[in-house]
């Protein structure tokens, strides 16, 4: 939580706008929103760290992308799953590689970047961490920052399918941009659920959870749940007008789409910050800046994969 500070999260987006804008630029005719997400990011995400991509080459920086890309897509079939375990072990090498370079190399002045923060990390023992385990603190940042496309997929079905949700953001931008972020979040079902070990008996509200059981908190669920939302399974641009910012700053359990408590010291996701200066970027770009059409595509979700996005991956059309 030390590198989401209000500096770097402006950097972020700065950062992003400024890629994103280059690799729209440069797209003319039909290209998948998708593919195009997944390289801005990971680019993105890179130069924020401190991680230096510019002596390798497009077809090398598509490589790296796409180690991360099979990690969080590793979990549909066994093939998936073989790419995902190799995509991690690559991934792993890379930011190890990196870490030690870093060692090696340090900053004059202290900048907060994740690359330098990971690699000078102690342990308790005032030891510097392993290798290992300050590669896969790297690669916590990276690669779920790379997931974030899904998301970026999601917004363009919503977008470019719905053409009512288009109109209704485009219309009043600056008062409905961040409500619209929120209930994309709420509503589609990217990260459904989050499976977790009981460590000991607990009761929560009359039910005994006894120690080693599974339990699995259903975020799709329950934010969909009839009994504390209106209307759940309509997409409502508005519904959250005037309450964002509680949302995902201060309250701790009105939006569960990414872990829900405190930041600091439970089950809440560290990136949510960088997750919403994403999509912000995203939708001012595809609704203010520029103009798309839509070519015939197949926009199911499928409800039984994991993680889920339109099938064809959100086909756009630039001049
Ligand atoms: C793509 C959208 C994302 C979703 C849906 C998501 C979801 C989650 C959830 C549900 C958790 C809690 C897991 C648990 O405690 O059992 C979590 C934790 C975490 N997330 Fe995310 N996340 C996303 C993006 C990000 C980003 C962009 C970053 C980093 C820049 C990030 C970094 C982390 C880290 C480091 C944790 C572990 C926090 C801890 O246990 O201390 N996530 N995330």
């Amino acid at each position: 939580m030390d590198l989401m500070t209000p500096d770097r999260m402006a950097d972020y987006r700065k950062l992003l706008g400024k890629n994103l804008t280059n690799a729209l630029n440069e797209q003319h005719g039909t290209f998948e929103l998708y593919t195009l997400a997944k390289k801005v990011l990971f680019q993105t995400i890179c130069t924020w760290s401190g991680i230096n991509l510019g002596q390798l080459t497009e077809q090398e920086i598509d490589a790296l992308t796409d180690d991360q890309v099979a990690m969080f897509e590793g979990v549909n079939s066994a093939s998936d799953y073989l790419n995902g375990v190799i995509g991690r072990k690559k991934a792993e090498k890379w930011a190890q590689e990196l870490l030690q370079e870093a060692r090696e190399h340090p900053l004059d002045k202290d900048r907060n970047l994740a690359l330098y923060a990971f690699a000078t990390a102690k342990d308790t023992k005032d030891n510097l961490l392993p290798l290992e385990t300050a590669a896969v603190e790297l690669l916590n940042i990276i690669r779920p920052t790379v997931a974030i496309t899904v998301w970026v997929a999601l917004m363009g079905r919503i977008l470019f399918n719905k053409t009512e949700v288009y109109q209704k953001l485009a219309n009043n931008f600056v008062e409905l941009q961040d409500s619209f972020i929120e209930e994309l979040r709420r509503y589609y079902p990217f990260f459904p659920m989050i499976p977790a070990t009981s460590i000991q008996d607990v009761e929560i509200d009359g039910y005994l959870i006894p120690k080693d059981s599974w339990v699995v908190l259903d975020i799709y669920g329950t934010n969909h749940d009839a009994r504390s939302m209106e209307n759940a399974d309509s997409f409502k641009v508005d519904r959250f007008v005037g309450k964002t910012k509680q949302i995902s700053y201060d309250e701790e359990y009105e939006m569960i789409a990414q872990g829900g408590r405190d930041f600091r010291q439970m089950h809440r996701c560290a990136g949510e910050w960088i997750t919403l200066h994403t999509l912000r970027v995203f939708s001012d770009k595809l609704v203010n800046d520029y103009t798309f059409s839509v070519p015939k595509q197949d926009w199911t979700i499928p409800m039984n994969q994991f993680p889920t996005y339109p099938q064809s991956k959100v086909l756009l059309f630039k001049e």
